[in-house]
């Protein structure tokens, strides 16, 4: 039988499918009353992090339910394959081993029958005299003076990840430099980042696993030509362009001198690849120790998810709430909502981490799922968002299941803005929880003046069902465990959902297809020829390209 056949044909899916008609409409408050101690009967702690997830639309049996459901579907054994290194991204016959990156115990990990541990540790190692020499002005550029500005050029995985570091542990800057992201094929950003800059004290890495995307290339060579063009010269490239790469070929290419080509490796995927030399702009500014707290922080849940039983397994709970909202209540999104200005990168890299993991239709044996998997993970930083797209998650005709995340102490505690901050998080699961009736919201406005018949059509409009799921995860502080520990939470979580749908969270299909066509259509907008051999649409809008330019 098919894996997405013996998920739906199963008698626990049957099950759950039952249990979802009895309890579905229930609601959280009545459950809230019958158990004084749902909190704590719902509740996880891993890795410094802890998890109410007590706001959802669960009750012990459900669990139970889902916890049969991952049993059914070999997760302990999935897991563990993952991390001893077995070819999990089947399509690309490789291992998923960014657990490898982080792994302080002294278990060796073995790819192709060598332990990949040594290099890992050599590299880190690299990394630590680089981030040593540059912090400590011993490399310097090519006029002598120190270096101010590290240029990080990169996409998807290779920046998404290192600039949410940078941004989540800023209070960890402690070198002086100021880092910049540069990602987009877009002439403005390059613009808008060099403009500012030096190139005598200027250090640039090209962060690219393949060396083969358009937009990091194209990047790094209007880089180099920038640099070129304004006193640097070809023997000073050394000094200031750095790379990342497991194509040391066409970086050495590109002009990096061997030495200065940090690797990586086919085993780790983009969006997993932070915790590699990736990193590097992140180990500048926080410093390698910094850097390596982040490491044990992600260690630590690696650690958890491996060995905690499934009911106390917190990514593994995460993961099974997901699926009990896509599956079972047909909800199709999910919102991250951080609590902490650090963390407002963190949306936007759980959007690639989970989209492009569990964006996929076909299982790992070939066939077309026959259910939902991956949500659209969307959201913003709190409150911000409350004075913006709230709105919908409290009366929209859809519920979308967020995740609050809090920490309880703030970097900087001025006044009493943190307690204002966390009561806002705090109120908005509740009011997530409680909405507010209609006779409710009836009485308040007539005592507020308002007369009978007014107040009843006012009051339909102020009326908010509630009962909308969410999970509060909170924590002692942003720090670098914490961080490491907070990504590695979702990696695992999206890892744990692919597992039990039976599809590969490890390869992106979808988007090379993008990268292949784009090519295409590239030429077409700089040839003098009218297109007419793609679909109308692109055809008009590729003429319109040609019009609009011949016009300025
Ligand atoms: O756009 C897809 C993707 O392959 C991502 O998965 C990856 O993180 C990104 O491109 C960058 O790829 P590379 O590091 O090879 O330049």
């Amino acid at each position: 039988m098919s894996l997405a056949s013996s998920l739906i044909q199963s008698e626990i899916w049957k099950t759950l499918q039952i249990h979802h008609e009895q309890i579905g409409n229930d609601h959280m408050l009545d459950w809230f009353k019958q158990d004084p101690n749902r909190f704590e009967n719902f509740h996880l702690d891993a890795a410094g992090l802890s998890l109410d997830y007590s706001k959802n639309r669960v009750t012990k049996e459900t669990i139970g339910y889902l916890l049969q459901l991952a049993e059914q579907r070999e997760l302990p054994a999935q897991i563990e394959a993952m991390f001893n290194g077995e070819s999990i991204n089947r399509s690309e016959n490789r291992p998923a081993l960014h657990t490898a990156l982080r792994n302080f115990s002294d278990r060796q990990i073995m790819v192709d029958g060598t332990d990949i541990m040594p290099e890992i540790r050599e590299t880190v190692q690299r990394m630590e005299e680089f981030c040593w020499k540059i912090r400590r002005n011993q490399w310097r550029g090519y006029s002598n003076a120190p270096f101010t500005d590290v240029v990080s050029i990169g996409i998807g995985g290779s920046f998404l990840g290192p600039k949410l570091g940078s941004s989540a542990l800023k209070p960890y800057w402690d070198s002086g430099l100021n880092i910049h992201y540069l990602a987009n094929i877009d002439g403005t950003h390059i613009t808008e980042i060099l403009k500012r800059l030096n190139p005598a004290t200027t250090l640039f890495i090209i962060q690219s696993k393949s060396f083969g995307t358009q937009e990091t290339l194209k990047n790094a060579m209007a880089c180099r030509s920038w640099f070129l063009n304004n006193g640097g010269s070809e023997e000073y490239l050394a000094k200031h362009f750095t790379a990342v790469s497991s194509n040391v070929e066409k970086a050495v290419e590109f002009g990096i001198a061997e030495e200065n080509i940090f690797p990586m490796w086919d085993w780790v995927g983009g969006r997993y690849s932070m915790w590699s030399a990736i990193g590097l702009p992140l180990a500048l500014a926080i410093g390698i120790d910094n850097f390596r707290d982040l490491l044990r922080g992600a260690h630590a849940m690696d650690e958890h998810f491996r060995t905690a039983p499934l009911a106390q397994n917190m990514p593994v709970i995460m993961a099974l709430l997901g699926i009990w909202y896509v599956n079972f209540f047909g909800v199709n999104s999910h919102a991250i909502l951080p609590y902490d200005h650090y963390l407002r990168s963190l949306p936007a890299h759980l959007q690639q981490l989970d989209m492009e993991s569990n964006g996929k239709s076909i299982t790992l044996d070939g066939q077309p799922v026959q259910y939902n998997t991956g949500p659209v993970i969307w959201g913003g930083v709190g409150t911000n968002g409350q004075h913006a797209f709230h709105q919908l998650l409290h009366q929209g005709t859809h519920f979308s299941p967020c995740d609050f995340i809090m920490p309880m102490c703030s970097h900087n505690p001025i006044d009493n803005f943190h307690a204002m901050l966390v009561s806002n998080c705090l109120s908005q699961s509740q009011a997530l929880l409680q909405g507010k009736s209609e006779e409710d919201a009836m009485e308040e406005l007539v005592a507020g003046g308002m007369s009978q018949a007014q107040a009843m059509v006012l009051a339909r409009q102020k009326m908010i069902p509630g009962n909308r799921p969410s999970n509060t995860l909170y924590f002692p502080k942003s720090t670098p465990q914490i961080v490491g520990a907070l990504i590695a939470l979702y990696e695992h979580k999206v890892a744990a959902q692919g597992m039990i749908w039976g599809v590969n969270s490890f390869d992106q299909w979808g988007v090379e297809l993008g990268k292949q066509l784009g090519g295409k259509v590239l030429s077409a907008l700089e040839s003098d020829q009218i297109p007419s051999h793609f679909d109308g649409s692109t055809n008009g809008l590729v003429r319109a390209f040609h019009k609009m330019q011949s016009q300025l």
